[in-house]
């Protein structure tokens, strides 16, 4: 799948529930109305479309949330999309989690033949972990990263960097990342979907200002390591481990883009910052076959835009986009 600026379509990002058992302060409202179940693709569903992505040219696949480890019954799809790796169709299949239910799932995560995991964690005192989860207890989390470890996952911690919450302890955080073995990603806030009372001005801190700050304390090379996402790499010298950034507002990255995102009502966006849309259930529902489906992904691919254009500023009060980040997955 090539896109129309000549960009190679090779990594499908899946929510596939847009529930999750925390509620943070920079991706959720307090009193969320979440989808009714009816509109939700199977389990069945959602391999389906994925082996689709799949043939179609999909090398990786990440499944995301809200929290993916929240939906019943999900390890039988982590199980099933497990065959395209045996098969070597597939070269990677990881997941982006809160890690509330890590400490659970991590060996059989591992026995699916993921080898990855992006675990969130914002801060490290168990108080502020609660404030900014809502719900979250930081224990249980670490007990999750344990579990990861224990089970032979790669782990990448992705940290948000939220101005007078977490700022000060983003040193320590790399600190504690590297003595773990963990790499990092600190990541700028985005302005994806209502999040009530608060805004994300007050949220947000430029990652210029904190990578200075980190160059205090640690010495950071420059790597050419890419992913083909977002984050720019460097290597903390005193670790060895990588450190990311991801800054959506402050620099461009789709020049490289090479992945789109499914939802877990089976809507594909082609970009996370632009609301143009493809549905794919109607297609995949029509007939047994995959045909319909397939060419409505080939006719998505072929509307994937440039770029995004985030801003956040007291002008523009509202979020770019409407949904929110744990509809599409980050
Ligand atoms: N801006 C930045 N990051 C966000 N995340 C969720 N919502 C937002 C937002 N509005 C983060 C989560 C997770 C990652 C996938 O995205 O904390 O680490
Ligand atoms: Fe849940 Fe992740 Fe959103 Fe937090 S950021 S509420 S863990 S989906």
């Amino acid at each position: 799948m090539i896109d129309p600026f000549d960009r190679k379509i090779s990594y499908l990002r899946v929510s596939v529930t847009d529930r999750c058992d925390f509620r943070c302060v920079y991706c959720m409202a307090e009193d969320m109305n979440f989808l009714p179940k009816a509109e939700l693709l199977t389990l069945e569903e959602l391999d389906r479309v994925c082996s689709a992505f799949i043939r179609l040219g999909v090398r990786k696949l990440r499944l995301t949330g809200g929290e993916p480890l929240v939906r019943r019954n999900i390890m039988s799809l982590f199980r099933g999309l497990g065959r395209h790796l045996k098969s070597g169709e597939l070269d990677e299949l990881t997941l982006t989690t809160n890690g509330s239910q890590l400490a659970r799932y991590a060996d059989e995560l591992a026995e699916c033949g993921v080898r990855r995991v992006n675990v969130s964690v914002d801060t490290l005192e168990p108080g502020k972990f609660a404030e900014i989860t809502r719900r979250g207890r930081l224990e249980t989390v670490l007990d999750g990263l344990a579990a990861a470890k224990r089970a032979g996952l790669q782990v990448k911690i992705n940290t948000v960097a939220l101005r007078g919450v977490n700022e000060d302890e983003l040193e320590d955080m790399v600190g504690w990342a590297g003595t773990e073995g963990h790499d990092i990603v600190i990541i700028e806030v985005m302005p994806m979907g209502d999040i009530g009372g608060e805004t994300r001005v007050d949220q947000y801190l430029p990652l210029s200002l904190v990578r200075s700050r980190l160059q205090r304390r640690w010495t950071l090379d420059e790597t050419d390591y890419h992913t083909g996402g977002p984050a720019r790499y460097v290597t903390v010298r005193e670790t060895g481990r990588k450190l990311g950034f991801i800054t959506p507002l402050t620099h461009n990255f789709c020049e490289s883009c090479n992945r789109v995102r499914l939802t877990c009502t089976g809507t594909l966006y082609m970009c996370l910052g632009q609301e143009d849309a493809a549905d794919l259930r109607t297609p995949m529902r029509q007939s047994e076959g995959d045909e319909a489906l397939e060419a409505a992904i080939h006719e998505a691919i072929a509307r994937k835009p440039k770029g995004h254009d985030f801003i956040i500023d007291r002008r523009h009060q509202r979020p770019a986009v409407g949904r929110h980040m744990s509809v599409t997955g980050g």
